[in-house]
């Protein structure tokens, strides 16, 4: 099997170093790729536009495309594909509205009785701040369209909501904020968990926790994602019973109810807390940094499954993943998620390498024969091992080898999981 991944980041990393491990596959291609990427010997190409992605692979005759990030989901690269008859993993842009509207998301929880936080929709500030006035806070507030994940407040205060209104309709997400969604607040823990879906059949993959702040102990703002872990233990038998019964068949049948297309991977942000499971929203595709960790514990059937569920034919998939944990330490920049300094040399990649560490790049270049940060979050060094506690240690140990001017981590991932294991 010939597959070409579409995207560049940690995540494209993970999943075409997967694939490039899978018995099954005879070659991957990276589109753009990255520098972490072509050194595991995975051709990595530029793909301008979605005729050449297209003409690529024709000329290549590629069997699978999987598809990364969402902006080239929501951008209908998906329909394109399939329409010049690729088997494509990822959904078009329709089933990727799921992810591109806050809103549509919303709609489609409440009409098929998906548990998600209560909440209205706005097209005017006026009528939002007087949501606002009425609820009080804590209130969340999101902008719909895509914004990168910074597109969300978390209010603890009005003042803050409001501000959070204002900046929206001032065009601080620009189109992405002329509409937005005002959400009850939910306590508790979030849970990340993955499904494949081809619209007959869903299929619980895996789940795993994120870590949105930036600093130690959950503190500071909110990024892309510092570090994860895989399985998330939160998610324990009771939780994936009430997942399976009110969340993922309602999600089937609410597919097939609207006529909604979707062949790819639905990844559910949970908040679990005192009001039970909540949805908080859909992903259409693997979660960055959850990926680096997932691609850990997936042992076999990769390959298949991806095909299987871009084909129609996920019932017949049987994914097998590895019961021990793995986890993701993210480098980042000095002064992520704010500016950062770029094109620094990053010593120390090999010696990482060497403590049995997988070193995953997501924001690195090739400058002069020597890679460089480019990006907020660089490289996500990741391991797995019989209990967290050794993973976390193979992964810092890989961390502490690796050096560029202002890099940093967090020291605490998969700080509850290691209460637990306690
Ligand atoms: P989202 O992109 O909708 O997942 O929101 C980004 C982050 O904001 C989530 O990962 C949560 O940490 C937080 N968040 C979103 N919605 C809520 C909510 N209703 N209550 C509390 N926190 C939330
Ligand atoms: N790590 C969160 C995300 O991929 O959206």
């Amino acid at each position: 099997m010939k597959v070409l991944v579409i995207g560049g980041g940690g995540r494209e990393h993970a999943l075409s170093w997967r694939l490039k491990n899978d018995p099954q596959v005879s070659a991957v291609f990276a589109a753009p790729g990255n520098p972490g990427i072509a050194a595991d010997g995975i051709s990595c190409l530029e793909l301008k536009t979605h005729e050449a992605t297209v003409a690529f692979a024709r000329a290549e005759k590629i069997d699978l495309v999987v598809i990364g990030p969402e902006i080239p989901l929501c951008a209908g690269l998906g329909d394109d594909l399939r329409a010049a008859g690729f088997p494509v993993f990822g959904p078009g842009a329709k089933g990727a509205q799921l992810e591109g509207s806050k809103a549509f998301a919303k709609d489609f929880m409440v009409r098929h009785g998906i548990p998600t936080a209560a909440s209205g929709t706005f097209d005017d500030e006026a009528s939002a701040l007087a949501f606002i006035a009425k609820n009080g806070a804590p209130i969340v507030v999101k902008a719909d369209g895509l914004a990168a994940g910074k597109g969300v407040t978390v209010a603890m205060t009005e003042d803050e909501a409001v501000a959070a209104v204002k900046d929206c309709f001032a065009g601080a997400f620009g189109a992405a904020g002329h509409r937005v969604l005002i959400e009850e607040f939910l306590d508790g823990e979030e849970a990340s968990l993955f499904a494949l879906c081809d619209g007959e059949t869903i299929l619980h993959l895996a789940t795993a926790q994120d870590h949105k702040r930036v600093g130690d102990g959950d503190t500071g703002p909110n990024t892309g994602g510092m570090g994860t872990y895989s399985p998330a233990p939160v998610c324990d038998a009771a939780v994936d019973a009430i997942c399976e019964r009110e969340v993922l068949s309602r999600f089937l049948a609410g597919l097939k109810a609207d006529g909604l297309e979707f062949r790819g991977v639905i990844f559910i942000g949970l908040m679990i807390g005192s009001k039970g499971v909540r949805l908080l929203e859909f992903n259409v595709r693997f979660g960055d940094p959850e990926t680096q960790s997932l691609m850990m514990r997936w042992k076999s059937g990769m390959a298949d499954a991806l095909l299987k569920t871009a084909t129609g034919k996920l019932k017949d998939a049987k994914p097998v993943f590895s019961d021990e944990p793995a986890v993701c330490v993210v480098l980042a920049s000095g002064g992520y998620p704010g500016d950062y300094a770029k094109g620094f040399p990053i010593s120390g990649l090999e010696a990482a390498a060497a403590t049995g560490a997988k070193v995953f790049h997501a924001g690195t270049a090739l400058k002069d024969g020597q890679i460089v940060n480019t990006g907020g979050r660089v490289l996500g060094v990741t391991a797995s091992a019989p209990t967290v506690r050794q993973a976390l240690d193979i992964a810092y140990r890989g961390v502490d080898k690796i050096s560029w001017q202002g890099a940093f981590c967090r020291r605490d991932i998969a700080w509850r999981s290691l209460a637990r294991e306690k």
